[in-house]
């Protein structure tokens, strides 16, 4: 009795440090030494005596008071692991000496702790938290930006992205990002006409980051494999739940509780569930169909972890079993997919795969009668064949041959929209099937591997059970019927 007592609260009080030491937050988001290290890199690649300036994205109102959910801009977040809006980093190429003759080689200015405004829109880090847990040491109040003594125009060349347009945001004071944005100006004696002098090349800015950020460190693989695996597991668990008289949204739902049961913040993109036609619209996100009934359902959908985002498709038959159509157009988009991962290791390029895989579904349509000659497949298979993923669904990158540990996705797809000049059995189907591939030295791995693509595979888990299939939520009393 005494012992079990003890145990207990032995167990209450560890648990207890446990998550008064760790706050009971994630644990993996990337170090303060991956945030230093990307900073450096971009330093090496910049010509002498410049400077680049990275902006925090602007917050967007939603509704009268409310505003979307802030989303960093992914290069600030790259190169600080800072996430929260009004903020400015300058990266110099060369140290700087201050007044006092000690040197700093950057420059943060962010949001000042605000104690009333936290209590409305949460914590802020603040300088001494951006010191500490950031590891930034030149940390500052955005306050302090405007009589900062540092002259940007005596650099050989300013790196910056394109401003956010918007007006000044009244509740955030005299540094808010747009007032940021006007004195970065005015220390760059620059001007909206003189931005687009070559001494200001906009495009540079483009290009170091998208260097930067297409080849993948081991820390964001394993972010970004986390991110996949939730979101295959989203596929899987949701394959086994499908059912015909389930909605497009309700599907949605299943798939974002799945990443939200792992912790992801956020979808990548916002989710694209449709059904039979809706799938033909490459970026459907209405998902209103109230009855998905017998049709095929495309799922593109992409859980994003701590930053980094996944972007996978599956497209399944609701009632379990392709027809014979769907099954001739599926087979098809499956064997484009296989001959461009085949193709998949460093040195590859773009063009090579996207003619391979473009070229298989160009001869398959005409074999099956869809289209009369090969140029026709633009027709139905109107988007490319993939792109990076990483910070953003589509990431940065120069799109030159592919390289080890950049991580890219393979999608082809046949999209045949109702009232389309072919035989109307073929009408309504689109298929996509969407994967995510790690470049290596002589090959690839299939990050989504674990959610089934092969026709026969879907068929057997959508037969299986589910930890859905039992859920009951009372039926709606209020409102007109309609739902
Ligand atoms: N998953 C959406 C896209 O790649 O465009
Ligand atoms: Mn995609």
């Amino acid at each position: 009795m005494r012992i079990g007592y003890f145990v207990i609260c032995c167990c209450i009080l560890f648990t207890s440090a446990a998550f008064s030491q760790t706050e009971d937050l994630p644990q993996d988001y990337l170090p303060a030494g991956f945030h230093a290290a990307r900073r450096d890199s971009l330093r090496s690649m910049m010509p002498p005596n410049s400077v680049t300036m990275v902006l925090a994205y602007p917050v967007r109102n939603f509704s009268n008071d409310v505003d979307y959910e802030y989303h960093p801009n992914p290069d600030l977040y790259y190169f600080t692991g800072y996430k929260e809006p009004h903020s400015l980093l300058l990266i110099f190429k060369e140290p700087q000496t201050a007044a006092d003759g000690s040197t700093y080689k950057e420059l943060f200015f962010v949001q000042q702790r605000n104690a009333a405004a936290e209590q409305w829109t949460g914590k802020r880090l603040g300088v001494e938290g951006v010191k500490e847990k950031l590891k930034i040491a030149q940390a500052f109040n955005g306050g302090d930006f405007k009589n900062f003594p540092i002259d940007l125009s005596r650099f050989s060349q300013i790196i910056f992205d394109r401003f956010p347009e918007g007006p000044p945001d009244p509740s955030a004071g005299s540094a808010d990002l747009f007032n940021l944005i006007q004195q970065f100006k005015q220390k760059a004696g620059i001007n909206d006409s003189t931005i687009k002098d070559k001494s200001y090349n906009l495009s540079l800015y483009r290009t170091l980051t998208a260097r930067l950020r297409e080849v993948k460190t081991e820390e964001e693989l394993d972010l970004l494999r986390k991110a996949v695996e939730i979101s295959c597991n989203g596929q899987v668990e949701v394959m086994k739940a499908i059912r015909p008289d389930m909605s497009e949204r309700e599907i949605q739902g299943l798939h974002e509780f799945v990443h939200k049961k792992y912790g992801a913040e956020h979808w990548g993109y916002p989710s694209i569930v449709g059904a039979g036609n809706n799938g033909c619209v490459l970026h459907y996100i209405e998902n209103d169909k109230l009855h998905v009934a017998n049709r095929m359902v495309l799922m593109d959908v992409g859980a994003e972890y701590h930053g980094y985002t996944a972007d996978v498709t599956r497209t399944v038959p609701a009632n379990g079993k392709f027809t014979a159509e769907q099954k001739l157009i599926y087979e098809l988009v499956y064997e484009a997919q296989e001959a461009a991962f085949r193709l998949c290791k460093e040195g590859a390029k773009w063009a090579d795969l996207d003619r391979v895989s473009r070229g298989l579904i160009a001869d398959g349509l005409l074999k099956l009668g869809i289209i009369s000659k090969k140029e026709d497949v633009r027709k139905y298979y109107p988007h490319g064949l993939g792109h990076h993923i990483g910070l953003d669904v589509h990431d940065r990158s120069m799109y030159g041959d592919l390289k080890k540990n950049m991580v890219i996705t393979i999608e082809p797809g046949i999209y045949i929209p109702e009232n389309s000049p072919c035989d109307k059995k073929w009408w309504g189907i689109a298929v996509r099937i969407e994967d995510d591939v790690l470049i290596r030295e002589k090959d690839y791995e299939l990050l989504s591997g674990n959610a089934p693509r092969k026709a026969a595979d879907i068929e057997k888990l959508v037969a299986e059970k589910s930890i859905f299939d039992n859920y009951h939520l009372p039926p709606l009393k209020s409102g007109k019927k309609g739902f």
